[in-house]
This record gives structure tokens, C-alpha cells and sequence, in this order.
């Protein structure tokens, strides 16, 4: 068939022709019948059931918005919201709202798995799903929504593995997959999604190592890989993640040492690496984190004293080291937390020494906790009105003090313990009767190391 135009063509006319062709196209999903067969797919969702029928008001149903057209952009349920029909996902047709830019059914009571439809939604920048009852796979047509910034599937019951197409997702700027059973290694792509600023993988069945392409997410500020089975060390090159405030690895089978490049993410507030199996030392270069508030480390093997540079952390609140294998003594540079700790947790230890009498300062500590381990002498005598007995006995057998529960610093007790002090003390009471010529000076030699914080609390209060 011969087909002539009526007029010449000239480019200038492919251009305006072009442009109202396009401008054609996009149009056409705004069209009536397209508004129209959003509607009954609404209506057919069964999701807004128990709340209105009523589809010409459907631009103002709760957590709609809609386009000046007319066109759903927006479901934001408030969390909470029950959507009727049973929550299920299997009514709504998610290839009937092509404008959906925002889906939040956080908390909606939502059954069933995630339609592979889903992947339809082209124009999808926020999706959280959070807090329902979603089973199954994530559908590998989710991970072509190349325009997601954030992704919330947390506290669901999702299954399988994390597929290396999330990779394509290099807008995302917030992924939260945390509490589900999610179970595979974390696949080497996540390092292409560099944009990410949130990472949540928490509570999951994630075996593996971490990996080391995880330090080209320069912009992270939170990862929390807490509460899975991941193994392996912790890679030199998150030390590049200069941004992170919020540093989460703990209930892990993270084994090596704590690296001492941890002193480059100068603006952490968080760091948790508990319950995993960590040896070595404590970095001393830890201390340049100037910004650290929460400082869990318990439940590891580490060995090595306590670095003093802790004590001037100003910012920590908490410092939970309990359950590690620390040796040497407690430093006093501790007590400079006067204005900030709230929690000191050094029990079930190996620590040597006194208790620093600076520790008298630590008035804001609601929770201290120093049992377990080999500590001797007075206890401070603030810390003794502060704390019950067992935040002290059990294990440090050679500490005293003078509420009930806690081994007498006094004379009267007759422990073989006790016998050392006794002969510690005589010699000043020895001292006081030469002086007054009445009594014969004895062999005293013999007496062991002193426990000078003892004698100083005794002579205090046995002065009227
Ligand atoms: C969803 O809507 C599309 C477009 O109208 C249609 O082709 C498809 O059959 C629908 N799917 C279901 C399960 O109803
Ligand atoms: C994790 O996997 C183990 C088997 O490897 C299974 O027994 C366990 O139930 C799983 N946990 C979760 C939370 O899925
Ligand atoms: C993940 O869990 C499923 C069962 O839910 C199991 O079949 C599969 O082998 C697991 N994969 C890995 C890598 O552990
Ligand atoms: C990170 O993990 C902890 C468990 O230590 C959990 O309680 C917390 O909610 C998680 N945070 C985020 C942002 O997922
Ligand atoms: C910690 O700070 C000191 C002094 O500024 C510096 O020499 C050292 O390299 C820093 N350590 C790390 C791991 O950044
Ligand atoms: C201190 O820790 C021990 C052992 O874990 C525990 O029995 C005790 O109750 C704790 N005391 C306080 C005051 O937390
Ligand atoms: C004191 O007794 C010790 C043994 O306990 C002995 O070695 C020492 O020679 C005695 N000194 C004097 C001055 O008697």
C-alpha cells in the first residue's frame, strides 16, 4: 500500500511529532479508562473494605494521594491501619497503579508473599512493608525498581537468599531486610549501592563473611548486621567508612581482632561488636572516636588491659566490657566519665588492683557492675551506698567494704583473709603505744603486700 503524506517532511516536524507522540504516551496512563481501571482495581483490593466504598472520594481515603490528574501516587497507611479483606496481597493489582511512587503498609497486618506484579511499579521510590506477616522469597522482579530509595521489608517472615541483582539498586540510600529469615551469604554487589547511608540486616540467618566491598558504601552512616551467624573477620576496609555513627556486628561468629583502624571512624556513636569471638586487645587507637557514646564489647576473648585513652571518650554513656578475659587494672582515667557514664559493665574479668577512688566521682552511673573478677582492697566508699553487694562480690575475694553483704574491711572479722589486714594494722596501733611508752615492740615482718585503701577507710571510721 502507497501511503503519501499530506505535507513535506522536514525534521523540524519529526521533532514536533515526536514530542507530541510522547507527550501522547505519558498521557495515556492518566487517561479516563486508565483512572477508571484504577479505581475498580481499588475497590477490587478489598484493602480500604471496612473504611468506605465510596470511589469517587478515593483521592481522600486514608493514606491516599493522588496526582493533579487524578492517579494514585501515594498509599501511606499510618502504621497500624488494618487493611481489611485479610491484608492479603493476592486481591490488589499492583500492574493497575504505574504512578505509585510511595508504598508504606507498615504494620497493616499483611499476609501472603510479595506478587512478583510489584516489579511493575516503575515509578516506586519508597517501599516499606514493614511489621506484617509477609512470607516467602522477595520476588526478583523487586530488585528492577531502579528508582528505590528507600527499601523496609524489616520484621517480617521472608525467606531465602539476597540475591546479587540487588546490585541494581544504586539509588537506595536506606535498605532494612532486619528480622526476617533471611539465610545465604551478603552478596559482593551490595557494595555497588553506594549511596546507601542505612543498612539493617539485623536478625536474620546470614552465614558468611563480611565483605570487603562493603567499604565502598562511603556514605553509610548506620550498619547493623546484629543477631545471624556471620563469620570471619572484621575487613581492614571498613575503616574507609569514615561516615558511620552507628557501628552493629554483635550475636555473630565474628572471630580475629578488633581492628585497630576502628580508630579512623572518628564519628561513631555506636559501636556493638558483643557475643562474637574477638581476641587480642582492645585498640588503644580506639580512643580517637572522640563522638562514641556506647561502647559493648562483652562476651568476647579479649585479652590485654583496659586502655586508659577510654576514660577521656567524654561522650560514652555506656561501656559494657563484661565476659572477656582483661587483665590489669581498672584505670582510674574511668572516673573522668563523671559527666557522661551511666553503665559500667567490667564483670566476669580477669582485673588486678583496687578500685580507683576516682570511681567515687561516677555519680551519674545508674548500673555498675565489677564482679568476677581479681580485685582487692576498700571499696570507694560513694560506691558502697551506690551499689548492692553484688555488683562488687563474687569473685573478688579480696575486696571489702562495710554495708551488709559485703566482707567487713573491720578487725573483727577473723577470715584467714582478714588475718593480713590485722597485721597490717597492728603496727600503727603498735606505733600509737611506743609512742605513749607503754608497750614492747614485736616481730612483725612477715605481713604481706599492703592494702593501703583498707587501712585509710579504717582509720576513717574508727575516728569519732
Ligand atoms: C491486573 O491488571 C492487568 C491490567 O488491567 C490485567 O491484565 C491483569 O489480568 C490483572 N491481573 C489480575 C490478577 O487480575
Ligand atoms: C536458621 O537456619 C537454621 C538451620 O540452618 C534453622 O534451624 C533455623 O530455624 C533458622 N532460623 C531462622 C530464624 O530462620
Ligand atoms: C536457606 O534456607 C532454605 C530453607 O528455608 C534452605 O533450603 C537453603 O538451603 C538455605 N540456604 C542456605 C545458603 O543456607
Ligand atoms: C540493630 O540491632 C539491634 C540488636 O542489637 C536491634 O535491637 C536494633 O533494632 C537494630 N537497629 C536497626 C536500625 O535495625
Ligand atoms: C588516632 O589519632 C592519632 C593522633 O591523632 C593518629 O596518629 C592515629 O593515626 C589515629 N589512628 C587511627 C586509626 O586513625
Ligand atoms: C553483676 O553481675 C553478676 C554476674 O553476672 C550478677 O550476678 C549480678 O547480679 C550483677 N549485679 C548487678 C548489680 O548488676
Ligand atoms: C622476725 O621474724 C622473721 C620470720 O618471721 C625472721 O626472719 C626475722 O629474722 C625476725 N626478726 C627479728 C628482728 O627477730
Amino acid at each position: 500500500m502507497h501511503f503519501s503524506l499530506p505535507f513535506r517532511f522536514t525534521p523540524t516536524l519529526v521533532v514536533a511529532m515526536a514530542v507530541a507522540l510522547a507527550a501522547a504516551v505519558s498521557s495515556q496512563s492518566q487517561q479516563p479508562w486508565s483512572l477508571e481501571l484504577e479505581a475498580r482495581a481499588l475497590l477490587a483490593s478489598g484493602w480500604w473494605s471496612a473504611y468506605t466504598n465510596h470511589i469517587p472520594s478515593r483521592c481522600e481515603w486514608l493514606g491516599i494521594t493522588c496526582d493533579t490528574a487524578g492517579s494514585i501516587t501515594e498509599i501511606s497507611l499510618p502504621p497500624g491501619f488494618q487493611l481489611g479483606d485479610d491484608g492479603n496481597f493476592g486481591k490488589f493489582n499492583f500492574s493497575c497503579f504505574p504512578n505509585i511512587v510511595r508504598l508504606r503498609l507498615r504494620a497493616s497486618g499483611l499476609k501472603g508473599s510479595i506478587p512478583s506484579e510489584i516489579g511493575t511499579l516503575s515509578k516506586l521510590k519508597h517501599l516499606d512493608l514493614s511489621y506484617n506477616q509477609i512470607t516467602g522469597f522477595i520476588p526478583s522482579s523487586l530488585w528492577n525498581l531502579k528508582n528505590l530509595v528507600t527499601l523496609q521489608l524489616s520484621a517480617n517472615r521472608l525467606t531465602g537468599p539476597i540475591p546479587a541483582t540487588i546490585g541494581r539498586l544504586t539509588s537506595l540510600k536506606s535498605l532494612s531486610l532486619g528480622w526476617n529469615q533471611i539465610n545465604g551469604s551478603i552478596p559482593f554487589e551490595i557494595g555497588q549501592l553506594t549511596n546507601l547511608e542505612g543498612l539493617a540486616f539485623s536478625a536474620n540467618n546470614l552465614t558468611g563473611s563480611i565483605p570487603p566491598s562493603l567499604s565502598h558504601l562511603v556514605k553509610l552512616k548506620a550498619l547493623n548486621l546484629s543477631m545471624n551467624k556471620i563469620s570471619g573477620v572484621i575487613p581492614h576496609e571498613l575503616s574507609q567508612l569514615t561516615q558511620l555513627q552507628y557501628l552493629v556486628l554483635s550475636s555473630n561468629q565474628i572471630s580475629g581482632n578488633i581492628i585497630p583502624e576502628i580508630g579512623s571512624l572518628f564519628n561513631l556513636f555506636v559501636l556493638d561488636l558483643s557475643t562474637n569471638s574477638l581476641i587480642g586487645s582492645i585498640p588503644t587507637d580506639l580512643g580517637n572516636c572522640s563522638k562514641l557514646q556506647l561502647l559493648l564489647l562483652s562476651r568476647n576473648f579479649l585479652t590485654g588491659s583496659i586502655p586508659a585513652r577510654i576514660g577521656y571518650l567524654s561522650a560514652l554513656t555506656s561501656i559494657d566490657l563484661s565476659h572477656n578475659s582483661l587483665r590489669g587494672k581498672v584505670p582510674s582515667e574511668l572516673g573522668s566519665l563523671r559527666n557522661s557514664l551511666e553503665y559500667l559493665d567490667l564483670s566476669h574479668n580477669k582485673l588486678t588492683g583496687t578500685i580507683p577512688p576516682s570511681f567515687n566521682l561516677l555519680h551519674r552511673v545508674r548500673q555498675l557492675n565489677l564482679s568476677y573478677n581479681s580485685l582487692k582492697g576498700h571499696i570507694p566508699t560513694d560506691l558502697q551506698l551506690l551499689f548492692p553487694p553484688d555488683a562488687f562480690v563474687g569473685g573478688n575475694n579480696d575486696l571489702c567494704g562495710d554495708p551488709i553483704g559485703l566482707p567487713s574491711c573491720s578487725l573483727t572479722r577473723s577470715s584467714s583473709k582478714n588475718l593480713d589486714l590485722v597485721k597490717i594494722l597492728v603496727p600503727g596501733i603498735l606505733l600509737a603505744f611506743l609512742i605513749l611508752g607503754t608497750y614492747e615492740p614485736r616481730n612483725l615482718s612477715g605481713g604481706k603486700e599492703t592494702e593501703k585503701p583498707c587501712v585509710i577507710h579504717f582509720a576513717m571510721v574508727s575516728n569519732p
